[in-house]
């Protein structure tokens, strides 16, 4: 079994989870691939935890039944910290979520000071004091939370320049919090716990102070998915032939929570990303 046929969803406040898409696609070629970005909430990051979990339950719930989709990805950190419960409990299909990579870094680290630059909310989250306490306990771990490097990624996503100037305030307490350290213990990894924060990894490699380790989920949440397609590729083909008629969109389609000028303006990205129509959810 290969997983191909199976049908995945992959779900984020905006363009972040592009990100993870894209590893997805390379572990699973042959999967039906949909998109959906919840752009008239975004941003998700600086909202109430049972607003943002609502919310998600709500939009996923449309975007699985309209695409008959197998398997769901909540490609944003934000989302998944607080709602993976909430949709696993009402939704049939299985639900993979994104974790931030706290495990990883926290294992190749030598310094031992990590960082975890991701959305407001995340870095508040109960969930990562456990992921840390589990994984980095011997680590420093200097944690930032930048809503502006979201629209930052998504002002990319539409064609405009990045100014890097801007990129370099929102990560610089990352790394001013590892030079007050004991000599030799600088930082030198950084957890991207937003799906968002890859799309700037150009970005944020010219303009850091000293090269580090920059990590993200997208490989992690791949391999999972492939995991749980190639165990569910029976019911796959099943449901594809029942339920995959003429009124389930065509594989490759990005939907949006608003059909306005701005979601517009992502199509050369979407079709990069290997979604070529768009359309409202
Ligand atoms: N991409 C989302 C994440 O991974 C967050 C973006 C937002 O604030 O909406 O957390």
């Amino acid at each position: 079994m290969n997983g191909s046929g199976i049908s995945i969803g992959v779900f984020d406040s905006g363009v972040g989870g592009l990100t993870v898409h894209h590893a997805i696609r390379v572990a699973l070629p042959d999967s039906a691939s949909f998109y959906c970005s919840d752009n008239e909430f975004h941003p998700y990051g600086t909202k109430a935890d049972q607003v943002i979990a609502n919310r998600t339950l709500d939009v996923c719930a449309r975007f699985v039944d309209r695409c008959a989709i197998d398997i769901l990805v909540i490609a944003c950190n934000t989302a998944s910290t607080v709602a993976l419960g909430l949709l696993r409990a009402h939704l049939q299909v299985p639900v993979v979520g994104v974790v931030p990579a706290i495990k990883p870094a926290a294992a190749g680290s030598t310094s031992r000071v990590i960082g975890l630059l991701a959305t407001p909310a995340t870095v508040k989250r109960q969930y990562v004091d456990e992921l840390i306490h589990q994984f980095a306990g011997d680590c420093t771990v200097v944690r930032v939370g930048s809503s502006r490097l979201v629209e930052l990624a998504e002002e990319k996503g539409r064609g405009k320049a990045v100014n890097p100037a801007e990129v370099l305030r929102e990560i610089e307490p990352l790394f001013a919090a590892g030079t007050q350290l004991p000599a030799g213990a600088r930082l030198d990894a950084v957890v991207l716990g937003c799906t968002h924060f890859p799309l700037l990894l150009d970005e944020l490699k010219a303009v850091a102070p000293w090269p580090v380790r920059w990590i993200d989920s997208g490989s992690a949440v791949a391999a999972r998915v492939k995991a749980l397609a190639q165990e569910s590729s029976t019911l796959s083909r099943i449901r594809n032939e029942q339920e995959r008629t003429a009124s389930v969109p065509a594989a490759g389609t990005a939907f949006v929570t608003r059909l306005d000028p701005g979601a517009k303006a992502l199509e050369p990205l979407l079709a990069r990303f290997g979604f070529a129509t768009l359309a409202h959810l």
